[in-house]
């Protein structure tokens, strides 16, 4: 990774304190207390997690057992019956939040919205009706496939309501990915709109959903519901598809929530990994509830009056977790933000602090470099002092990102919380607690009270001081995932057999590198695995080789990451083509868009290089590290007495074919 090297943040010695006010009104308020609540976590994971969960969340049933752990399978709060809608929506409405603003949604072109806690619950109690109506009942799996407008979350938590699993599949898949993913889900509806705004332009949504379910590929998905966003033409299939707002008008505000297991499905997000094809991870309803609201409220010290902005999309985890769930339960005031910085208003994220006064701000570090090189003029011209907290996820950040960010967007006087965690974890998991944690340019700091993070050798062992090493977590935490959705074998397999279970103690396996300094600071270096991070998008280097070998001008691919200032990481494709192909500009650029069209213009490669071979050892597997260092410009370095053809080697260093 280019961004953050070992030596760059060997190097990293600079310490910043949050100011005694921050501290003094923040809900953990020093070193000692996240000591002692993390030491009390440790002791007795279950009486901290139960605590929390009596304390701050409202239950039709207790649960009898907190945890029952039968490696690697989790259940917590068993038998418990809670809904996460209810504790979003309802438990508020019975307080002052009543009238306060639940989400506030600012538009692409300009237009915005806001919903209180009453019309929020509103809305959803009629979505829900409207599901009800359409033959969704508990357990059936409904796809969401949305922009960024209010509906998104309406439509989540509305499956959420009446105890329908949701899958969220992000807007920038392809018709191609999406089938994949409804198809794997046996998704019964889809919810989603004729368009939504980014960057100036109209993203074809609907169109998408026509191809993906075309000649009844989806045979499980027997309606689809639309809502108008940006009202260019769209087609609608007669007895399959809906508009929104002609069942929503009519639909019932009156829908109870209803009393799910505490174990039942919340929800399925595909996610890539190393193998094969983006697996559903599945999450349940009330570990993810105690878990996303505790995290919500320590990490970003939530008061009553803050307005708080995630820049995530509702179709990646993090936009589950710190967009929808875990700000409402808090009953915090969430906002959303349509669309991306653009040519035409590169300064609107600042344009949209100043217009509501955020107060805390969260967001990747890929954008964070993109703002550097948008320019300071930008923040500068607005008034940015409502912040008080910032926040990064997705991506390690480099130092140099991290002090523009502390200086420039918050004035010095803003801690930076700079939180790890994955899709599979829930919610996050490595974290400074703003008000008790010093920081450190660089570093995730300390691991959130309950969470045994780790950095193991491949025996399980720890790693010593400053020793690399693979992120790991030896205990069972409320919001991690429960199964691979139709596959537990490859839940065991892919997180907790990389290294193997020790008289019955299960490590899971979180596909990160990391070390951890003489403070016990974690400085996370990226995936060990053959994962790349695009921008903060996570993206499996077989995936992309898949849709490649899928045209039929390529024989075989390989594809790496190479290091990029802006994106983190870019991605490069060595492909050799079949025997009546020849390379040529237009070739390549037909291999790019066939990308783009198998998965989503997140995956198209920023390089592809044809070759006549690919180095390969006797046995026949793909030597990626001698990729990756061409594809970086590096020497070649390291053992290659394993590469059968050394030939080959030369004419990659050449230039290939
Ligand atoms: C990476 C996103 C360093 C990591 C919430 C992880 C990070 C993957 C950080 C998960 C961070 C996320 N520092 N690396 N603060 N946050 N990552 O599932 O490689 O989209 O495994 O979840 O992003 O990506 P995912």
């Amino acid at each position: 990774m280019s961004q953050v090297t070992i030596e760059s943040i060997l190097q990293e010695k600079r310490l910043f304190h949050p100011s005694p006010e921050f501290s003094q009104k923040a809900r953990i308020k020093s070193l000692d207390e996240y000591r002692q609540l993390y030491e009390k976590a440790k002791a007795d994971p279950q009486t901290f997690w139960a605590e929390l969960a009596e304390k701050e969340l409202h239950w039709f049933q207790k649960w009898d057992t907190v945890l029952d752990w039968q490696p690697p399978f989790a259940r917590w709060f068993v038998n418990g019956k809670i809904n996460i809608s209810y504790n979003c929506l309802d438990r508020h409405l019975a307080t002052w939040r009543r009238n306060k603003a639940a989400l506030i949604w600012e538009g692409e072109p300009g237009d915005s919205r806001t919903l209180t806690y009453a019309q929020l619950h509103r809305e959803v109690c009629q979505f829900a009706n409207v599901l009800k109506q359409l033959g969704v009942q508990k357990g059936d799996r409904v796809g969401i496939y949305m922009p960024m407008i209010p509906e998104a979350a309406i439509a989540m938590l509305a499956c959420a309501r009446i105890g329908a699993p949701h899958s969220v599949v992000f807007g920038g898949f392809s018709a191609e990915a999406l089938r994949d993913r409804l198809i794997d889900a046996e998704a019964k509806l889809v919810v989603t709109a004729d368009g939504g705004w980014r960057k100036d332009a109209i993203v074809p949504l609907k169109d998408q959903v026509d191809k993906a379910l075309s000649n009844n590929t989806v045979p499980s998905v027997q309606n689809v519901l639309v809502i108008k966003r940006t009202g260019q033409t769209i087609s609608m299939q007669p007895g399959r598809d809906h508009w929104w707002h002609d069942l929503q008008a009519g639909a019932s505000a009156h829908c109870p929530a209803e009393p799910m297991d505490s174990e039942d499905m919340l929800f399925i997000l595909y996610t890539s990994g190393s193998t094969g094809k983006p697996k559903g991870v599945v999450h349940t309803t009330g570990g993810y509830n105690l878990y996303t609201h505790m995290t919500t409220q320590w990490i970003f010290d939530l008061r009553d009056d803050d307005v708080y902005w995630c820049t995530a999309d509702v179709g990646w985890i993090t936009g589950h977790s710190y967009i929808v769930y875990g700000p409402l339960s808090n009953g915090a005031t969430t906002l959303m933000y349509e669309g991306a910085p653009r040519p035409s208003n590169p300064g609107c994220f600042w344009d949209v602090i100043e217009k509501y006064g955020v107060n805390i701000f969260y967001t990747a570090p890929t954008a964070i470099r993109a703002f550097i090189k948008m320019g300071e003029h930008l923040p500068r011209a607005r008034d940015l002092s409502s912040l008080r907290l910032l926040g990064t996820v997705g991506e390690p950040i480099n130092p140099e990102a991290w002090m523009w960010y502390y200086k420039v967007i918050g004035g010095e006087r803003c801690p930076i919380v700079d939180t790890w965690w994955q899709t599979e974890t829930g919610g996050i998991m490595i974290t400074p607690l703003p008000g008790a944690i010093p920081t450190k340019p660089g570093s995730a700091t300390l691991p959130f009270p309950g969470i045994l993070a780790d950095v193991v050798d491949l025996e399980g062992n720890s790693v010593g001081t400053n020793e690399g090493g693979y992120l790991a977590v030896q205990h069972p935490w409320p919001g991690m995932m429960r199964t691979v959705y139709g596959d537990p074998d490859r839940f065991r397999r892919t997180y907790w057999e990389h290294i193997p279970p020790r008289d019955g103690h299960y490590t899971y396996f979180a596909g990160d590198g990391a070390r951890r300094d003489e403070d016990g600071y974690f400085w996370v270096m990226g995936r060990v695995d053959d994962v790349i991070n695009v921008a903060g998008h996570r993206l499996g280097t077989m995936e992309i080789e898949s849709a490649l070998v899928s045209h039929p001008a390529v024989a075989e691919a390989a594809v790496v990451g190479k290091p990029d200032e802006l994106k983190g990481q870019d991605i490069v494709a060595f492909v050799t083509l079949e025997g009546n192909h020849s390379p040529s500009d237009a070739l390549l650029k037909e291999l790019k868009e066939h990308v783009v069209q198998e998965i989503g213009a997140i995956a198209r490669p920023g390089e592809i290089r044809f070759a006549d071979a690919l180095p390969k050892t006797r046995s026949g597997k793909i030597m990626r590290r001698l990729l990756r260092s061409l594809a970086a410009g590096e020497e070649v370095s390291g053992d290659v007495s394993t590469l059968e053809d050394r030939s080959v080697l030369e004419k990659l260093r050449q230039g290939g074919a």
